[in-house]
């Protein structure tokens, strides 16, 4: 409905063009020259008309295609979000954020915008172009064919002109780019700058980057200065050649009328504007095909596979790693070779190893935030991929080094995925039991603090308790740590080892640990090497062999 008032819009549009060039013939023949009484109020009505016809249609092909426009963004904004949402994790790794972001703000408008726009410029420019086009041959064959050679010519001579333009505006922006670059280098490394010497280096380098950026800058300024003084004087041969013809008598019996004259000269001007813009059709489609195929190649992106159908079943008794390799890519060595781990429930299962030997990547397949490419990964016996995501997800809580923490309150961070299902209370209750109740209480706005963009207004043992009860909250029966003390100082560490006890009362807690005096009192250590578990044992068996525990413990307490 919208499409076509659109549509009938540009009907409107173009036809008033034509409209207003044949006008110009009774205007002038009817009005000025016969003095004709019906010419003299014809016409100015007429031309109040027009303009209000044009006006409406205007606005309606500008609006209802603008409206169609929107629609289709914010729909293509709305299905790419979705898209990322489900990506795998894998995806994220390689992708640049600014990458992803500019591909629903950006991208999505372009694509839209360049559909919009070449539709509007094709059907209303066509339109208008064939109806002056189709004035100026009813008027006068002969010179409209002089027309037909002669605007080529121009159009082509136009075209070169933008084209040196863009050029131009591009280089401008390179060496903006390049200006910027030898201010920001000079500032940030001021003091090397100074120690050894680089000012006159950084003076010279700068007088470089400035001089091209003044040149390009010039370069743009001629052409556009020239541009429309050539324009007007390639329009002022055509029409030279043109009243020629047309008062010099070479049209013999088909002479015109100055009414007829004018009407014609008029539509021929109107019929440059449209005439450009049909040309550059190609490269807007082309802009937008381009900005398209980004987007559409993210929709058609492979979800994660989420094809289980079971469903974690309420206690969770055991949780196996059994022969489990994977590597992050097929071409990449596997960072995971036949690791086998048994958990039993209620066990704390601790592990330890240099950076780099693949904890992190061990705990992240319970989850299934990788999947692993053989063996298999248990829960009550069942493997990991028959459940839903939902489910399996469900069932783990998760706190890592780096908290994530949104821009919202702390009430409704801690509160994250639940907060329609949770009193006040419930959340307080956990905030006491990760010993965050305390701090929390003491700012000005308590629960109702807006933590700032990541947390920055909390300190890092604060956000590590945030998290904590946030995974407190969740009250899964799986729990996974990953080095959640190693970026605090001694102090918040306590407390938030304090915090993390509670929590891992009564659940099967698989901990990554850095600091070796965190988990001595692990059930059981785990210590890997290279993508595979090299040792196992209570902290005081480990210790009393010469294994490669007691060397990393030594390490760090000698
Ligand atoms: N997202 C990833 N993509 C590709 N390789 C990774 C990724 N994460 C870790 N790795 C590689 O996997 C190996 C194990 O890393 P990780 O499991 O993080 O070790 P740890 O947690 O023990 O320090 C390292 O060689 C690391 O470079
Ligand atoms: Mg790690």
């Amino acid at each position: 409905m919208r499409f076509s008032y659109a549509i009938l819009g540009m009907v409107g549009f173009a036809l008033t063009d034509t409209a207003f060039a044949a006008l110009l013939q009774p205007m002038l023949d009817g009005g000025f020259v016969e003095r004709d009484e019906t010419a003299i109020w014809f016409v100015p009505v007429a031309i109040i008309v027009l303009f209000f016809i044009r006006g409406a249609a205007g606005y309606a092909s500008t609006y209802y295609m603008a409206w169609i426009g929107w629609a289709v963004i914010k729909q293509l904004r709305s299905e790419v979000f979705a898209k990322y949402l489900t990506l795998p994790t894998a995806f994220y790794d390689e992708a640049s954020s600014g990458e992803l972001i500019s591909r629903i703000t950006f991208n999505s408008q372009k694509v839209a915008n360049a559909a919009s726009t070449a539709l509007t410029v094709f059907v209303r420019d066509t339109l208008t172009s064939i109806g002056l086009l189709a004035l100026m041959f009813w008027h006068s064959w002969q010179l409209s064919l002089c027309f037909l050679i002669i605007g080529p010519i121009i159009g082509i001579i136009v075209g070169r002109v933008s084209k040196q333009f863009r050029k131009a505006s591009r280089n401008i922006q390179e060496s903006m780019g390049e200006v910027s670059h030898v201010i920001q280098e000079a500032i940030d490394g001021s003091r090397v700058v100074k120690i050894f010497g680089g000012q006159a280096g950084e003076q010279e380098r700068f007088e470089g980057a400035n001089e091209s950026n003044r040149r390009f800058n010039m370069r743009e300024t001629r052409i556009r200065a020239l541009n429309v003084p050539i324009i007007q004087f390639l329009i002022a041969i055509a029409l030279a050649i043109i009243v020629f013809v047309a008062s010099g008598g070479l049209l013999g019996e088909d002479r015109l009328s100055p009414g007829q004259f004018m009407s014609f000269i008029g539509a021929m001007l109107l019929l440059f504007a449209p005439m450009r813009r049909l040309t550059s059709l190609n490269s807007q489609i082309q802009q937008g095909i381009a900005a398209g195929e980004s987007l559409f190649e993210t929709l058609d992106l492979e979800s994660e596979t989420d094809t289980g159908t079971k469903e974690v079943q309420a206690p969770v008794t055991s949780l196996e790693f059994r022969n489990v390799s994977m590597a992050y890519r097929p071409d990449k060595p596997a960072v995971l070779n036949n690791v086998n781990l048994q958990v039993k429930v209620g066990e704390t299962v601790a592990l330890v190893g240099e950076s780099g030997s693949g904890k992190t990547s061990l705990i992240s397949l319970l989850p299934r935030m990788y999947n692993h490419d053989s063996g298999d990964i248990l829960i009550n016996n069942v493997p990991v991929q028959d459940y839903t995501l939902a489910s399996l997800r469900g069932a783990i809580s998760y706190v890592s080094q780096d908290v994530v923490l949104f821009n919202d309150t702390i009430l409704n961070n801690i509160a994250y995925g639940s907060r329609e299902t949770l009193d006040r209370h419930t959340i307080q209750a956990a905030c006491k039991a990760a010993h965050a109740a305390d701090f929390i209480e003491g700012l000005d706005q308590g629960y109702d603090t807006m933590v700032g963009e990541n947390g920055i207004m909390l300190s890092g043992g604060q956000r590590q308790r945030v998290a904590i009860a946030r995974a407190l909250l969740k009250n899964a029966p799986i729990l996974i740590l990953d080095e959640a003390t190693s970026a605090l100082d001694n102090e918040s560490e306590r407390k938030v080892q304090q915090g993390l006890d509670t929590l891992m009362e009564g659940r099967t807690t698989l901990v990554v640990a850095h600091r070796l005096s965190t988990i001595e009192n692990a059930d059981r250590i785990v210590v890997m090497k290279l993508g595979q578990i090299v040792e196992s044992g209570t902290h005081a068996e480990l210790m009393a062999n010469d294994s490669f525990y007691s060397k990393l413990h030594s390490l760090q307490f000698s």
